[in-house]
């Protein structure tokens, strides 16, 4: 292994091992001209839902489309309050504000980095004020009706659904699970003795297979699952011009299709989801025993017993994590950062008003999380060589030399 560089992902070999099946796809779509809908998106639809153990799928353009018209065919209104977690991509609140609806924020759990319900509690309990005719709550920051609620599940992790749920029935807000980061995760459910699939427990999820995703498309693409089937037939709808029929437009629409080809790649490579999800979890246990006894220096995302993560994504955190990622990179080795700044903090969203202390689990967490190498094919090798570099940096830094 030596100093070889160790990428933050690898997506070359992945798709070298897929060549031919991969090429087998794109022939079919130029020997067919069967670029848009057609029988590789209804398969995929078909076998995505059956693999999130949920009634339908809908293919969409992007995670992104995915969220806003999820929400949308959902029953939030423009103007409504929608609720989610500053730690996650903007794509989350910009489904919500481009479905013309408010985003305001709860923090997350130090422990997961995932919506903390007892904080939503606390906000739809005293944050908010009961609206007795509709039975929901409406929020004093925004002055509008709480409608939803998004849980992210981060990093391939799922949020605590169970009392997410609970108040979702008191409150009557629905829930629509970000999914983006999630394939394949599961979540034990108390409530009804059993485990559940990412995907399978809100009104509706979103999914993104964006290349890098556990499941990752060879360009953009989406997807919506749902039990419901009045949702899925308006996210139908509305990832195509609101048509229900050719030029039979009951509502205005979106162009928001996934389209064939990335369908097909999409079969194909979900059909090694399962194993690449295995061979993720294989890697993280393989660091998590390599941390042991770093002595509380390097804290690591930890797993409840109702979690079964995908691992998405391997972050740990450290306090000098600026330096550890400049160490990191000079010797060779690839990390992201997720996500360096808390949405409510970002430029974009000045005008809603919040400051730094608003969400301070949030933002601790922003400050000090490193997401290291992860992928299926990463090997023993490489990991040991990340986290010797890891130990050599934070050895440094504790006897305050250079490298
Ligand atoms: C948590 C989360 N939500 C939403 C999205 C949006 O997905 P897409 O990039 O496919 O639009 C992503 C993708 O990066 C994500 O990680």
């Amino acid at each position: 292994m030596g100093n070889a560089k160790v990428p933050f992902l690898d997506l070359v070999t992945v798709h070298r091992d897929l060549h031919d099946e991969l090429l087998a796809v794109f022939k079919t779509a130029l020997d067919t001209a069967g670029f848009i809908g057609g029988p590789m998106v209804h398969e995929f639809e078909r076998e995505f839902a059956e693999f999130c153990e949920s009634r339908w799928c809908v293919g969409m353009g992007s995670g992104t489309d995915a969220l806003r018209l999820a929400l949308m065919a959902a029953g939030v209104q423009p103007g409504d309050t929608v609720v989610t977690v500053p730690l996650t991509f903007i794509a989350t609140t910009e489904a919500i504000s481009q479905a013309g609806a408010r985003p305001d924020f709860v923090d997350i759990d130090e422990r997961t980095c995932t919506m903390d319900p007892r904080k939503l509690r606390a906000y739809l309990e005293t944050d908010c004020t009961p609206d007795l005719q509709s039975g929901r709550v409406v929020s004093k920051r925004t002055g509008s009706a709480v409608t939803a609620v998004i849980p992210v599940h981060l990093y391939g992790q799922m949020a605590d659904m169970d009392p997410i749920l609970e108040l979702a029935a008191r409150f009557n807000f629905i829930v629509i699970e970000d999914a983006c980061q999630a394939h394949g995760a599961e979540y034990f459910s108390k409530k009804e003795d059993r485990w559940r699939k990412a995907g399978s427990m809100g009104r509706a999820a979103a999914f993104s297979f964006y290349p890098g995703k556990n499941l990752g498309a060879c360009g953009e693409a989406g997807a919506v699952t749902t039990d419901d089937e009045g949702v899925a037939r308006r996210c139908q709808m509305l990832r195509d011009h609101g048509q229900s029929r050719k030029y039979f437009h009951d509502l205005e629409g979106y162009n928001g299709r996934l389209d064939a080809i990335q369908a097909g790649v999409l079969r194909v490579k979900l059909r090694h989801l399962a194993k690449w999800n295995e061979q993720r979890r294989e890697r993280a246990r393989g660091y998590d025993e390599l941390f042991t006894g770093s002595a509380g220096a390097i804290a690591l995302q930890q797993v409840p017993l109702w979690s079964r993560p995908v691992y998405h994504l391997y972050a740990v955190r450290v306090a000098d994590r600026e330096r550890l990622q400049a160490d990191l990179t000079a010797a060779g080795i690839g990390t992201g950062i997720h996500y360096p700044i808390p949405l409510h903090l970002l430029q974009a969203y000045e005008a809603l008003g919040f400051r730094p202390g608003d969400f301070p689990v949030a933002e601790q967490a922003a400050s000090q999380v490193l997401s290291l190498p992860m992928f299926p094919d990463l090997s023993p090798e490489q990991q040991r060589r990340v986290t010797t570099e890891v130990f050599q940096s934070m050895r440094m830094r504790e006897s305050g030399g250079v490298r």
